[in-house]
């Protein structure tokens, strides 16, 4: 049963929250109830592992709910992807100044900067977009899905049979083009329609690694009837093409009457429907600005003999870094014994760790 329930002095909101009572309410929620709703989306709904329902999840749009509603089974799986894709995106950026870290206390999870449309939250609309499809497939794939028939019938279709997962894909992309662009497909701005580009080509760095596997059956191997099924490669793939389309990304300026965007510099060629666009600078990432999405890199991890973007020199801004040595154990000389197993020892070993210094540190 559901009761509403009126929250006296601070909290003081009407908040159907299930049966809660007022003071349990975990102040994550109240703070998701008291922000503005722009910048709740349904990412909150895997980042955070909350179990609220579709009713419940501030600022889902008209339609979204409908189909939150409607799909209890396909939102468990966007709660997945949503949080495969956060692990993903973390992966690519580990060695980053910007390392696509969340603040889950902040339901805006990339702070403002998400709002903006620099490279970064292109990457972010892309691999978000693309993992809400992934996730999606596989769950139909797995038969968890009640809208999505993936066993399709067997059908011939010239010389092999399909069987198994067919249309997964096809399913999970038209899902994911219904409950991620719902906002923007309604307002129209340019801003809205960089955003729609780079969700389409994360989802597209999806369906990209799908491929047809088929085996062979008939007397002795001699594939008188084949089997088919299409197959989703790992979220990485996605994750490692979505990387170099950053990389790649091109920088497009709105035309005139705001209905469309161009290239920013005529010398490029225009954005394919797989190029990531983005219209606004990044920051350094140097310094914490939270106006800007930036979190600094004061107390960052830095790898001294590297020279790449996780060198000492990169990372902090040439702002110097502390060293700690550390000891730590691990396991070593493991071997296999007969049989059947693998025997370690614990050898310490000491490194060094080098951590950048905090802005207006003496060097
Ligand atoms: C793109 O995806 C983001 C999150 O993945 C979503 O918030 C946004 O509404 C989508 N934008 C468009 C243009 O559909
Ligand atoms: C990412 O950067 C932030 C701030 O610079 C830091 O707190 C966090 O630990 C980093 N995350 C990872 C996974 O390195
Ligand atoms: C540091 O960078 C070097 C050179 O790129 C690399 O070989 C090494 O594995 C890195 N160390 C760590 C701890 O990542």
């Amino acid at each position: 049963m559901r009761t509403r329930v009126r929250c006296p002095g601070s909290c003081g909101l009407a908040a159907s929250l299930g049966t809660h009572p007022c003071r349990t309410v975990p102040l994550l929620l109240l703070l998701l109830l008291l922000a503005p709703p722009a910048w709740c989306s349904w990412w909150l709904m895997g980042a955070l592992g909350l179990h609220v329902s579709c009713e419940h999840v501030p600022g889902l749009l008209g339609r979204q709910r409908q189909l939150c509603l409607g799909h209890a089974d396909v939102m468990r799986a966007v709660a997945r992807g949503t949080r495969n894709w956060l692990r993903e995106c973390q992966h690519q950026f580990k060695n980053h100044r910007w390392n696509c870290s969340t603040s889950t206390r902040d339901q805006r999870l990339f702070g403002k900067a998400i709002l903006r449309s620099s490279r970064e939250s292109a990457f972010v609309y892309a691999i978000s977009s693309a993992g809400v499809v992934h996730a999606v497939a596989r769950a139909c794939g797995r038969g968890e899905l009640r809208a999505c028939a993936c066993g399709a019938p067997e059908h011939s279709s010239g010389d092999f049979a399909w069987a198994g997962c067919r249309d997964h894909v096809r399913y999970a992309t038209r899902f994911a083009r219904a409950f991620v662009d719902a906002k923007e497909r309604a307002e129209k701005d340019a801003r809205a329609l960089i955003n729609l580009h780079n969700n389409r080509s994360g989802r597209k760095a999806v369906k990209r690694f799908v491929s047809r596997e088929c085996k062979c059956h008939g007397v002795s191997g001699s594939c008188s009837l084949r089997t088919c099924w299409h197959e989703l490669a790992e979220l990485r793939r996605s994750g490692d093409f979505l990387r170099r389309r950053y990389d790649g990304a091109v920088r497009v300026a709105l035309n005139q009457d705001g209905s469309g965007f161009i290239v920013a510099d005529r010398h490029f060629k225009q954005p394919s429907k797989s190029d990531l666009v983005y219209s606004e600078p990044s920051p350094d990432y140097c310094v914490q600005d939270q106006d800007v999405g930036s979190l600094g890199t004061d107390g960052r991890v830095c790898n001294k003999s590297s020279r790449g973007t996780d060198s000492c020199e990169v990372m902090c801004c040439g702002r110097g870094y502390d060293t700690r040595r550390v000891t730590r154990t691990k396991q070593c000389e493991c071997k296999f014994r007969w049989c059947c197993a693998v025997r370690c020892r614990e050898c310490s070993e000491t490194v060094d760790v080098h951590t950048c210094k905090a802005a207006g540190q003496d060097v």
